[in-house]
């Protein structure tokens, strides 16, 4: 068996580089090469805007949880330049919905430019669709402070799935948000829970780690949900998403 000492363990620490190469040789096999995707990476880099989306695997992880559940319904907190709404609206039926929530209008511009969806205002009046085909039936943008428009979201027809990634200090209403959304047998996932490790560091203390702990302690309440973590070492660093499985929904 292997223990500590033996030589199954004394390789070097892995890093980032290896995630990558590793992300790399899986996505080879498991993902094909995607031009509405990369289109939409490029187009939110050439406005400035950082580079911190899903990484691809984590995109197809989501399409997969969508596609799973039958999606008809998903909801997004944090847009960003729409590459994870992407992955999501496509596991969607026609006539299914995914509804975005973005604050920056920059980046829900640039969402819409990218993704082909369709923007709607703050308040939900005009309608302007910014984009070309694909996903503008499905896809919307919804421009405002999630704390504001995640509210306003109507509980019919229930949500299928609830994707979080938007302000970490914010997780805790999210989560409370989406209980009052997602059906019985429907998910919740949270990204960006381990951060590095920080969660857990009781040395760190800043808001978006604070938020992260207040999320924890509400689903440890939560008795109508189940939960699991799991970290993820690729591109995008080291991080995890939270799955939440609700048991007792809307
Ligand atoms: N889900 C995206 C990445 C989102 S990055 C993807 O994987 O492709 C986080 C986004 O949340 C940013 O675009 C940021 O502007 C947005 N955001 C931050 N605070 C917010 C708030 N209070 N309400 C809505 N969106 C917010
Ligand atoms: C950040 C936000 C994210 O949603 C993410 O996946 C990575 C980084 C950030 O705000 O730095
Ligand atoms: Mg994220």
């Amino acid at each position: 068996m292997a223990t500590p000492h033996s030589p199954r363990f004394s390789r070097p620490a892995t890093g980032q580089a290896d995630w990558t190469r590793s992300d790399r040789y899986h996505n080879s096999f498991l993902l094909p090469h995607d031009e509405a995707l990369d289109f939409a990476l490029k187009n939110t880099a050439a406005h400035g805007i950082p580079a911190i989306s899903v990484s691809a695997a984590e995109g197809a992880f989501l399409n997969l949880v969508a596609k799973g559940l039958n999606a008809k319904r998903i909801v997004e907190v944090g847009t960003l330049g729409a590459y994870s709404s992407i992955w999501m609206a496509r596991a969607l039926p026609d006539g299914g919905e995914l509804t975005s929530l973005e604050v920056s209008p920059k980046h829900a511009k640039v969402a819409c430019s990218s993704v082909l969806v369709t923007m709607t205002d703050h308040d939900q009046v005009s309608e302007e669709n910014l984009a070309h085909a694909g996903l503008s039936s499905k896809a919307k943008v919804l421009l405002g402070p999630a704390l504001e428009t995640m509210p306003k979201l109507s509980p019919t027809p229930p949500v299928d799935l609830v994707f979080i990634d938007a302000d970490k200090e914010n997780n805790g209403p999210y989560f409370q948000i989406a209980r009052k959304l997602v059906r019985t047998g429907g998910v919740i996932i949270v990204d960006n829970v381990v951060r590095n490790g920080r969660v857990a560091d009781p040395d760190v203390n800043s808001p978006d780690i604070l938020g992260i702990r207040k999320l924890l302690e509400m689903v440890k309440n939560d008795p109508g949900v189940e939960a699991t973590t799991i970290g993820t070492a690729g591109e995008k660093g080291y991080d995890g998403f939270m799955y939440i499985s609700v048991r007792k929904g809307i």
